[in-house]
C-alpha cells in the first residue's frame, strides 16, 4: 500500500486514534505469576483489622464523641497517654481490644468554658486507611481532599503492579492514597524539594507502613532536575505551584501511553499547563472540578403535624363527590427529607488530565485525530513502526519523541 501523506483530510478509518486502541490493549491489570514473590505490606496504614486486636506500634484513628478526630501510636510499654478535651487516654486501654471498640478515658474530659467535667470523654478506635489518614494528618502543607483523591486515582487508571510518580510529596496525603491503589505490586515515587518537609514525609511513611519498595520518597527539584526516570512511570501526578515546568520531564520518565494529571487551585495555572501540554502533543487533555455536596438526612416534622388522607368511598354513586374529596386532600408528606448543609467546601482545585503523547507508539494515525504535525518517520515502511514494547528500550532510546517544543510565550 502507497504511503499516505500525513494531515490529509480523510485519512482517519476509525474514530479513536490508533495509539489509544494501542494503549487500552495493553493497560490491562499485570497477572500473577505462579512462584512470583509478592510484597506483604500489612502494618500501619495497611493494618488488617481481622489481624487481631490492637498491639504496641499500631497506628489508631480516634473518632471522638463529637465527631472530631485525631490519631495516635500505640506505645504502651511507655505508659504513654494521649490528652485532649475528652481527657487522657492510656495507652494500654487499646492494647488488646479488636478495632472500632469504644474506649473511655482515664480522666473526665474538659467541660463547657474550660471547667473540669464530671464525665469521663470516649472515642472509637478505628482501624486507618487513607481516607481516615487524610482527615487527621499533621498538615505541613496544603493537602488534596478524598473527593479529589479518589477522581485523580480513577483518571490515573491505577490498580495493583501500576508504577505512579508524584511530586510535591506535601504532607503525603495523595501518597498514601495512591499506594493503597497500586499494591502490593506497584510503586509510588514521590518528590519533594523542601528537605525537611521530605525527611519528615519519609519518617511518616515508615511508620505508616508504606515503605519501599511500595513508597520511594525522595529530596529532588524535579522542575530543575527532572525525576531522574526513562518510560518508567504509568502515571504521573503533579501538584507544583508551576506544573508546565516539569512537563517535559514527565513525559521522559512516563512509558507510551502514561497518565498525566495536574491540580492546581488558579485557572491561571491550568492555562498555563494546558497549552504546554498542548505544545507537546498531549491526548485527551481535560480540566474538570470535583464539587462536593453533602446531604443531611432528617424527619419532616410538617409530616408529623399533618392528618393522614380520609379513605372516601368510591362507589359509581358517590364517584364525582369522592373524586372532589381526595383532590382536597394533601399527599402524605414524605418522613425524611434530605437538606443540603447550609455550609460545604467550595472549590478546591482544577485537575487537568492527559495521556502524554502517542507519538511515541510510531502510529502514524494518532496524531491525525487534531491533524497535528508528525516527527519524521519516513524511514519507516507504513505499518511497521514498532510499539515500544516490541522495539524494547534501545531502539525507543534514539526515536523522535515529537515535534521540537516551541519557544515560551514571552512572560508579560
Ligand atoms: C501542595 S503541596 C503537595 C501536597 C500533597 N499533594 C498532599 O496531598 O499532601 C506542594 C509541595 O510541592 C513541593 N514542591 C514545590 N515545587 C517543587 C519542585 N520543583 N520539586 C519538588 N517538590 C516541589 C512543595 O515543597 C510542597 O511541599
Amino acid at each position: 500500500m502507497a504511503a499516505r501523506p500525513h494531515g490529509m483530510d480523510g485519512d482517519r478509518e476509525d474514530p479513536l486514534p490508533a495509539g489509544f486502541i494501542c494503549v487500552s490493549k495493553k493497560h490491562g491489570p499485570k497477572p500473577y505469576v505462579e512462584g512470583e514473590p509478592v510484597p506483604v505490606y500489612n502494618t500501619g496504614m495497611f493494618r488488617n483489622p481481622c489481624d487481631g486486636p490492637m498491639r504496641s506500634g499500631d497506628l489508631v484513628i480516634l473518632y471522638f464523641e463529637d465527631e472530631s478526630m485525631d490519631y495516635l501510636y500505640l506505645r504502651p510499654e511507655n505508659f504513654a497517654k494521649h490528652s485532649g478535651k475528652f481527657g487522657d487516654f492510656d495507652h494500654r486501654d487499646f492494647v488488646g481490644k479488636e478495632f472500632t471498640s469504644k474506649i473511655y478515658s482515664r480522666t473526665p474530659k474538659v467541660g463547657r468554658r474550660g471547667r473540669q467535667s464530671d464525665e469521663k470523654g470516649w472515642c472509637y478506635a478505628l482501624c486507618p486507611t487513607p481516607e481516615l489518614w487524610t482527615e487527621v494528618l499533621p498538615h505541613r502543607t496544603q493537602i488534596i481532599q478524598t473527593s479529589d483523591q479518589a477522581v485523580i486515582c480513577f483518571q490515573l487508571s491505577l490498580w495493583d503492579g501500576k508504577v505512579v510518580v508524584e511530586a510535591g510529596t506535601g504532607s503525603g496525603a495523595m501518597a498514601t492514597s495512591m499506594a493503597r491503589c497500586v499494591m502490593p505490586r506497584g510503586r509510588v515515587h514521590t518528590f519533594e524539594f523542601n528537605e525537611v518537609r521530605a525527611q519528615k514525609a519519609r519518617d511518616e511513611f515508615e511508620m505508616n507502613g508504606l515503605v519501599e519498595p511500595l513508597v520511594i520518597p525522595r529530596h529532588r527539584d524535579v522542575c530543575a532536575e527532572g525525576f531522574g526516570m526513562t518510560k518508567e512511570a504509568d502515571a504521573i501526578f503533579l501538584d507544583l505551584p508551576q506544573p508546565w515546568l516539569a512537563i517535559d520531564h514527565a513525559i521522559e520518565a512516563g512509558k507510551h501511553g502514561c497518565r498525566f494529571s495536574s491540580y492546581s487551585p488558579c485557572i491561571e495555572q491550568v492555562q498555563r499547563t494546558v497549552q504546554k501540554l498542548r505544545e507537546r502533543h498531549c491526548d485527551h487533555i481535560k480540566t474538570i472540578e470535583v464539587r462536593e455536596r453533602e446531604f443531611e438526612v432528617v424527619r419532616n416534622t410538617m409530616a408529623e403535624v399533618q392528618s393522614a388522607p380520609t379513605k372516601v368511598k368510591n362507589d359509581e354513586e358517590h364517584a364525582s363527590k369522592a373524586r372532589k374529596v381526595e383532590d382536597s386532600v394533601p399527599w402524605p408528606l414524605p418522613p425524611y427529607m434530605a437538606v443540603p448543609y447550609p455550609e460545604q467546601r467550595g472549590h478546591t482545585a482544577y485537575l487537568t488530565f492527559c495521556t502524554l503523547p502517542y507519538a511515541w507508539a510510531y502510529d502514524e494515525r494518532a496524531p491525525y485525530a487534531d491533524r497535528r504535525p508528525l516527527p519524521d518517520l519516513s524511514e519507516y515502511p507504513e505499518g511497521t513502526y514498532p510499539a515500544p514494547e516490541e522495539a524494547g528500550d534501545a531502539e525507543m532510546a534514539d526515536a523522535p519523541i515529537g515535534p521540537p517544543i516551541p519557544p515560551a510565550p514571552p512572560s508579560s
